[in-house]
């Protein structure tokens, strides 16, 4: 008990751990498997269930000899896409993607999506309008039947620099809540985005019709995109914690 008493959080942590990684592990392969083809342009979206993207991705393109070509939706993804020796294009010289596949903060039951935990929604949402289908993966704990019953760190706005305390403001006086500025973990500065910008997160205290949210925030001077995906995914795969696959 006494040995119990002093470390439980590492022991609980870790057991969490593995079955969340397991859990973005299925999901990726089984979206990689299912939806990725020979000579198919592919989006890949960015943060931690996607590095299980790109390593099956790389291992069928080496068992199959598959021709593909990827497009990036952020730094970290770019680099780990050239790392592990898979070919990366330019969107504008390959204007139709085949098939994007990404990751999610929620997801609601009408595939309704929060992004942008890693602050890349605006490149991945480019790139998600770009492609023919937009595929989700998740673990179990993203799966919500409405926005922010799971996900708690609100909704991130990607705004100029220059436009985050005007922004910040018209969102709070027209929708309540609060939406603060992405401080680097350091608390040294703001979190800036690959285009140079900065983060809100909004943290809403009642739900609202999504959509509409999304265009008027989208037309607030300064602001670059939501993290609200509506009406973007196509389908989501959900790794469970009993080893299945769930699909919406
Ligand atoms: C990045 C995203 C990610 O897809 C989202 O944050 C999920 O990340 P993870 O796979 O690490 O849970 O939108 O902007």
């Amino acid at each position: 008990i006494k040995r119990l008493a002093q470390n439980p959080p590492k022991i609980k942590r870790g057991v969490l751990n593995k079955k969340v990684e397991e859990a973005k592990k299925l999901a990726a392969y089984a979206a990689v498997d299912y939806h990725v083809k020979d000579n198919q342009i592919v989006g890949i979206g960015s943060g931690s269930t996607i590095v299980h993207v790109v390593k099956r991705l790389a291992e069928r393109v080496r068992k199959e000899n598959l021709n593909v070509f990827c497009v990036p939706t952020s730094f970290q993804t770019r680099l780990l896409i050239q790392d592990i020796g898979l070919m990366v294009i330019d969107l504008n010289r390959h204007l139709e993607i085949d098939v994007a596949i990404d990751g999610a903060d929620e997801v609601d039951s009408e595939l309704n999506l929060i992004k942008g935990g890693c602050g890349c929604l605006t490149q991945e949402k480019i790139v998600a309008s770009c492609a023919k289908s937009f595929i989700v993966i998740a673990d179990y704990r993203k799966d919500s039947s409405a926005l922010g019953e799971q996900w708690k760190k609100g909704i991130p706005v990607e705004v100029i620099p220059m436009a985050y305390v005007p922004v910040s403001r018209a969102i709070q006086s027209q929708f309540g809540g609060s939406a603060d500025l992405r401080m680097a973990v350091s608390k040294a500065g703001p979190v800036v985005t690959d285009n140079g910008n900065f983060l809100l997160d909004w943290r809403f205290d009642q739900e609202h019709n999504w959509s509409a949210v999304n265009t008027t925030i989208k037309m607030m001077p300064g602001v670059v995109d939501t993290g609200l995906f509506i009406n973007l995914a196509e389908r989501v795969y959900f790794g469970m914690e009993d080893g299945t696959v769930k699909i919406r």
